[in-house]
């Protein structure tokens, strides 16, 4: 298990100084937390910038479409779409954020196996880039769409290769029982039929195997039965066009060996090199995932008799869900100089939720923190938020950006307020009472 010292050293956003604790892109936590109360998840630009860039340097010439599914803030997406990148949608709701936020729609992608017909609909009226399409179903009904518009809709048909990713069951999408994509044995027939429909240009395929892959072993394997694909129809007379290889790339949590990006980008290559294609990626955590920390507060330290101190704190699996969820571990540091340098003991870390999964680390050695006391829960930033509820009426924890603005120290803004309690039940409507 990594140590906090080694927490801090792994990671290019933290440091630690001995007068003012825990900073992020050099900005003292504290004084976020002082500022804006805590949960407050903090992002940051610096991060987030460098990270896209460093991918588009181990990737020339493919597209990076960011998975907006992984951290969704307008401000977010603004960066990356500053930055150059184009974005992979799941739904009507994504689609229109990644527009709002200056996404061009010529770099969007539309992915997802239960489109609707309005889904569908929304992406021909926005004219995007590709529809990846998911089931004969689904591609039936586009083809109706699209030919009563008289319009054709930019297709590419997402595969399941049958490839176990090797992470995390609940996060896999390529094996023959996932529910994502067209096995890879009917794809040749539904890409001739594709070919062959009104309203459809059958430009490509698709494939995403799965999330927190930190091998490139399932990757190779995935995109060389993409790879033998395009062949087979290219010899059968058909165009292809685009590769979008999906996402799925690691971050390390825990001081993980990891796949990085220029390993990612050879797998890539390897396979697709030679094949003239439009090649295309869908990454959401490796771009956000360290850009992003939660910071809480001590409530209380519970201690009964001889079992671990029990730290209950003010962020909990309606904040981040992901521990509860996938028994993921994420760093949880102090933020105070002091707490970060003293003797630590195994302490469990819970929020204060009313359920037994409501866990954010077992065993964690932690230094004996007082009530009020920050901590920072790090590597927060995929799938953090966004996937937060308001679970036993818990208002949404407050966000912020830290960033540099030209030839200024950073500093730090806030993008979305703490949810106030009102706000919990705006949309709720109370029916008149009975003979009334
Ligand atoms: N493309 C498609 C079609 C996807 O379904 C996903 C993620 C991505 C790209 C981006 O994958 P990434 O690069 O972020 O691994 N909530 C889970 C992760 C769910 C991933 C869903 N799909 C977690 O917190 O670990």
């Amino acid at each position: 298990m990594e140590s906090p010292a080694e927490s801090i050293a792994g990671r290019e956003a933290l440091q630690a100084s001995p007068l003012d604790g825990l900073l992020f892109e050099g900005v003292p936590l504290t004084q976020i937390a002082r500022a804006h109360g805590t949960p407050t998840w903090v992002y940051g630009a610096g991060t987030l910038r460098t990270r896209f860039r460093r991918l588009r340097a181990a990737m020339p010439g493919v597209a990076i479409h960011y998975a907006v599914k992984a951290l969704d803030h307008l401000a977010i997406l603004a960066i990356l779409a500053e930055e150059g990148a184009g974005a992979d949608v799941v739904s009507a709701g994504e689609l229109i954020r990644a527009r709002r936020a200056g996404i061009p729609p010529d770099r969007i992608i539309f992915s997802g196996v239960g489109k609707t017909a309005p889904d569908l609909a929304l992406a021909l009226d926005h004219d995007i880039a590709q529809i990846n399409v998911e089931s004969a179903e689904e591609l039936h009904l586009l083809s109706a769409i699209a030919a009563a518009r008289g319009t054709r809709a930019r297709v590419a048909l997402r595969i399941n290769p049958d490839v176990d990713a090797g992470t995390h069951a609940k996060i896999s999408t390529g094996r023959a029982g996932d529910k994502f994509g067209i096995p890879i044995a009917q794809a040749a027939s539904l890409y001739a039929e594709a070919a062959a429909l009104p309203g459809i240009t059958a430009q490509g395929l698709a494939v995403h195997i799965g999330s927190q892959i930190n091998r490139t072993a399932p990757f190779t394997a995935a995109y060389t039965r993409l790879a033998d694909l395009v062949r087979q129809l290219r010899q059968t007379g058909h165009r292809v066009a685009t590769l979008d290889c999906g996402g799925g790339l690691a971050i390390p949590y825990n001081g993980e060996p990891q796949a990085r990006p220029e390993a990612w980008a050879a797998a890539i290559q390897s396979a697709f090199g030679g094949l003239d294609l439009h090649l295309a990626i869908e990454p959401g955590r490796w771009l956000v995932g360290p850009a992003g920390i939660l910071l809480a507060s001590v409530i209380r330290t519970r201690r009964h008799g001889q079992a671990r101190p029990i730290v209950v704190l003010d962020a909990a699996m309606n904040d981040l869900a992901r521990p509860a969820l996938y028994d993921s571990w994420h760093a949880i540091l102090p933020v105070a100089p002091g707490h970060l340098t003293a003797d630590a003991e195994p302490t469990d870390i819970v929020g204060p939720v009313c359920e037994s999964s409501d866990i954010l680390a077992r065993a964690r050695p932690l230094a004996p923190l007082p009530d009020n006391a920050f901590v920072a829960i790090l590597d927060a930033g995929a799938y953090g938020a966004v996937m937060s509820s308001t679970y036993n009426a818990r208002p949404q924890a407050a966000q912020v950006l830290v960033d540099a603005r030209a030839g200024q120290p950073a500093g730090f803004t806030l993008i979305r307020p703490r949810q106030t309690i009102e706000t919990l039940w705006r949309d709720e409507i109370l029916p008149e009472p009975a003979g009334a």
